[in-house]
């Protein structure tokens, strides 16, 4: 937890105390707001994260069965920073299996949460990997083979934030002034339960409620002051795309999208946040008067759909309301630049892989087929840039989500230019009916199996996902002789670079000036090593 955002929950707590004996007419005017105050997630400190069926008074006077992490919904935040590790005991407290899924960070296969990695009811698994990506807004959730939607729906979610110096550095907002916004739509009965139950037609266009809740809060309303504001929005929906903007169409900046920070801040009046999604925006409320008030909606948008227009796709809905209460105490201001990234270009893709997204009677395919856990559909060679091409020839959206690596949005067949929250490191790309969609792919952070599968929770359960396998670097062979050493690999494995080392971890690994040559199928380089016996590795060059 940092320190101001500590020291903002206890000034929080102690306002909440003294309420009663204030008089002054703003707390009266706070106390007759209709809605309710936005809640925050706990942050998380410890070890365990335990997920059980409990009850939740999401509505004041009322409580609503859930499926809570640490007790609470959403879970709590995760906060990391990078280069540390991440541990954690997962405790299954349910009647039925699960597994975490760690949406948006680069996790070793069996760390990483595929399904096939899912525990039992009353069983506990341990998870523990280096964080080393740069600063973003992350998510964690269950990814339970076909349970996903409904653990998900019901509350097996929560933020988990990479921190890395140069974010902090940047002078963004910070303590109370760097607010998660979760949205999670939900259905709800008489009795104020999250009713759960998809129709046919909820398996098809996904299951869309009618209600929205912002961090696990019913009619959210927040309590701003006429500063600068980071709201880190995380579309934790089941299926609903959110087109997110102010009532009086105020322009706002993107500081991030799902892989962290964009080079520069990137000025929009609306975004589409589609779910598994996160974008970091920059509000600046000094042009609102003390006093008024301001609605944060999803604006109603066409799905370019047809044929599914029974669905809630695209209606508008409130998000939640900022009371402008007092002349700002922050100074941040929005910065003219924000933090480079590694642009991809189209001239290093080695090769383009095409995933046709279509509708098959009452469920959605790629590549004409469905999910099958034992079948690994395809392979990628670690540290390779490739096309991801998504062609969807139905008539719903659908978000596409990779795990094991991230990417850039190359072109989208909609439109010459890519909207700002395609920008950036992206896991998770919004490919609308009609649309070809076109990624930048890359996954150089661990070998392994993975899946990639549409973010639409009903559709991902019903079988739109796909295992496909990270190939780690081709091992060495490594003959010793008198005065020197003769290391080879296959040359079926392109694009590889031979680096050597004094140590195997702790000093720089440089590249082997020798070329290598192509002696019975394998690269082979012969390496005289006059001051002893170095270290061999592969890198991607
Ligand atoms: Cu957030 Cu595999 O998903
Ligand atoms: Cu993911
Ligand atoms: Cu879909």
């Amino acid at each position: 937890m940092t320190t101001s955002r500590r020291h903002f929950l206890r000034e929080t707590a102690v306002a909440l105390t003294m309420l009663p004996s204030l008089r002054s007419p703003r707390v009266l005017a706070q106390l007759a707001r209709p809605g309710n105050a936005l809640r925050f997630p706990p942050e998380w400190s410890g070890e365990q994260l335990t997920v059980s069926r409990t009850h939740a008074a999401v509505w004041p006077g009322s409580t609503t069965e859930v499926l809570a992490i640490n007790g609470s919904v959403p879970g709590p935040t995760i906060r990391v920073r990078r280069g540390e590790e991440f541990a954690a005991r997962i405790q299954n407290q349910l009647d039925q299996p699960l597994v975490l899924h760690w949406h948006g960070l680069l996790a070793p296969e069996r760390m990483d949460g595929h399904p096939r990695d899912q525990v039992g009811a009353g069983q506990s698994y341990d998870v523990r990997f280096p964080v080393r990506q740069r600063a973003a807004t992350c998510w964690y959730h269950s990814h339970t083979d076909h349970l996903t939607a409904e653990q998900a729906y019901r509350g097996v979610a929560g933020l988990f934030l990479i921190e890395d110096p140069a974010e902090s550095a940047l002078g963004l907002p910070t303590g109370d002034h760097d607010i998660p916004l979760v949205l999670t739509d939900k259905r709800v009965n008489a009795q104020r339960q999250w009713a759960y139950a998809p129709s046919m037609m909820d398996q098809m266009s996904g299951y869309i409620g009618d209600v929205m809740l912002v961090n696990g809060t019913p009619d959210a309303w927040l309590s701003v002051d006429r500063g600068l504001y980071r709201f880190r929005l995380l579309n934790g929906s089941n299926a609903r795309i959110c087109k997110v903007g102010f009532v009086d169409s105020r322009p706002f900046w993107v500081a991030a999208t799902d892989g962290g920070l964009l080079p520069a801040p990137a000025e929009v009046r609306s975004l589409m946040l589609a779910p598994g999604q996160r974008i970091e925006v920059l509000v600046d409320f000094s042009n609102s008067e003390v006093g008024t008030s301001l609605l944060l909606v999803s604006l109603p948008f066409a799905t370019g759909g047809g044929m599914m227009g029974g669905s809630a796709q695209g209606l508008a809905i409130d998000l939640i309301r900022f009371y402008v209460d007092s002349p700002t105490t922050g100074t941040a201001q929005v910065p003219a630049v924000l933090a480079p990234i590694e642009a991809l270009s189209e001239t290093q893709a080695r090769r383009t892989r095409v995933f046709t997204l279509a509708m098959s009677g009452m469920v959605h395919t790629i590549n004409g087929r469905l999910f099958d856990m034992e079948r690994v559909e395809f392979t990628v060679p670690f540290g390779d840039v490739e096309i991801w091409e998504y062609r969807n020839t139905g008539t719903e959206p659908h978000p596409m989500h990779a795990h094991g690596g991230l990417g850039q949005v190359l072109t989208r067949s909609a439109t010459a230019v890519l909207p700002a929250e395609d920008r950036g490191w992206k896991d998770t790309v919004l490919v609308n009916p009609g649309e070809t969609v076109r990624v930048l792919m890359r996954f150089d952070a661990h070998p392994g199996l993975f899946v990639h599968h549409c973010h639409n929770l009903e559709h991902e359960d019903s079988g739109m996902m796909q295992n496909f396998e990270v190939l780690g670097p081709p091992a060495l062979a490594i003959e010793r002789e008198d005065g020197g050493v003769t290391v080879s690999w296959p040359v079926s494995s392109e694009g590889w670079r031979l680096e050597s080392s004094t140590e195997a971890v702790g000093s720089p690994w440089a590249p082997v000036a020798e070329v290598p040559l192509a002696v019975r199928q394998r690269w082979t380089v012969r390496i005289a090593e006059p001051t002893g016996p170095r270290f061999y590795r592969l890198a991607k060059g």
